[in-house]
């Protein structure tokens, strides 16, 4: 679900942020030669068939990554896309050397979640100098190296913020607003995981009965999830609540509450984001107390976007994706959306 005219704070506090006239952006220390005209124009995009268009994804390690990827696969034929993928394996400087790839190659249409908020920022800025179109999904760049509307078409994603302020409300009302809770981050550095702490963390400050007694990164993957929560109930045995960024680090936290010999969803309220068909089972299984869906699928929503601006229609600069909620009131007759 997205609408193309979703204003919001975020979105806001972008357009607030003006260039320089005349200024000349200089950027990407480390990361390649990445200079663009501030007033530049956004490349066109042909109205051609077929299209080729390059999909940079970051990682294919958990079922929320598969089935985005499946989804840009699912519309390509009938988008007229001649997909180009390729698979970061968890690396950013490989995902700016694919996209670096791309641009070699002159794709017609970058499209691509950047696993980092700042490492990918500057391609965006090399692809445009290339005059090739971007369109971002999922995840965002730092807008004070490359800005959506100026450098790149637009952000295709759920408001994290949000996200993270559902999780939080979830979790104050299910604990009576009592509870020291262990955080599992997202990847460092991703604007995912950025946002959906800053959105938590907002909630539970207000709510002087809730104390986040530890927060690490188990990098949005299961195993790693189920390490840090191990290491983390060590030393932290009195925790009554986790949060974690996505439904993997809760399940691997939910493997390690079990081996430390605890209930999840009894001693351990556990809540949590994306939606996946794991996070659910756990949800009817009592286990998992709530997840707030993340929408993988934006291969039909970035094939509507380009069809758009190639027919020069104004993009805004964020189209926001609305995201469901899972507890156990409503998860069973939900589940045909799990992933
Ligand atoms: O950026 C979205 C996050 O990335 C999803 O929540 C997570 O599962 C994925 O790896």
């Amino acid at each position: 679900m997205a609408s193309l005219n979703t204003q919001s704070r975020k979105h806001a506090r972008r357009q607030q942020i003006r260039p320089l006239a005349g200024s000349l952006l200089a950027l990407a220390i480390g990361f390649g030669v990445a200079t663009a005209h501030a007033d530049d124009a956004l490349p066109k995009l042909p109205s051609k068939t077929p299209l080729k268009v390059g999909f940079a994804q970051t990682e294919s390690n958990n079922p929320w990554r598969l089935a985005e990827t499946k989804s840009f696969k699912d519309i390509a034929a009938k988008c007229g896309w001649q997909l180009v993928m390729t698979d970061a394996n968890s690396s950013n400087s490989k995902q700016v050397s694919d996209i670096q790839n791309m641009i070699a190659q002159h794709v017609d249409l970058l499209v691509f979640p950047p696993r980092e908020e700042k490492p990918l920022a500057p391609v965006v800025l090399q692809a445009k100098k290339a005059g090739i179109p971007v369109i971002l999904v999922d995840r965002d760049v730092d807008q004070s190296v490359a800005k959506a509307g100026r450098d790149y078409i637009t952000f295709i994603g759920s408001d994290f913020i949000d996200q993270g302020h559902r999780a939080a409300d979830w979790l104050v009302k299910a604990t009576g607003g009592k509870a020291k809770i262990i955080e599992l981050e997202g990847t460092t550095g991703a604007s995912a995981a950025n946002d959906r702490k800053k959105g938590f963390d907002e909630i539970i400050a207000k709510n002087p009965g809730m104390t986040i007694i530890a927060s690490q990164s188990g990098d949005f993957a299961r195993d790693k999830g189920r390490q840090v929560m191990e290491t983390l109930l060590q030393a932290h045995p009195d925790v009554t609540a986790v949060y974690a960024h996505n439904d993997e680090m809760a399940l691997g936290a939910i493997a390690a509450i079990k081996a430390a010999g605890k209930q999840p969803g009894k001693d351990i309220q556990i809540v949590t984001i994306d939606g996946t068909k794991g996070g659910m089972d756990a949800i009817a299984a009592g286990e998992l107390g709530a997840s707030v869906q993340s929408s993988p699928f934006f291969g039909p929503l970035a094939c509507d976007v380009a069809q758009r601006y190639a027919k020069g229609e104004k993009i805004p600069t964020w189209v926001k994706v609305s995201d469901r909620f899972y507890d156990k009131s409503n998860v069973q007759q939900n589940m045909q959306y799990g992933y």
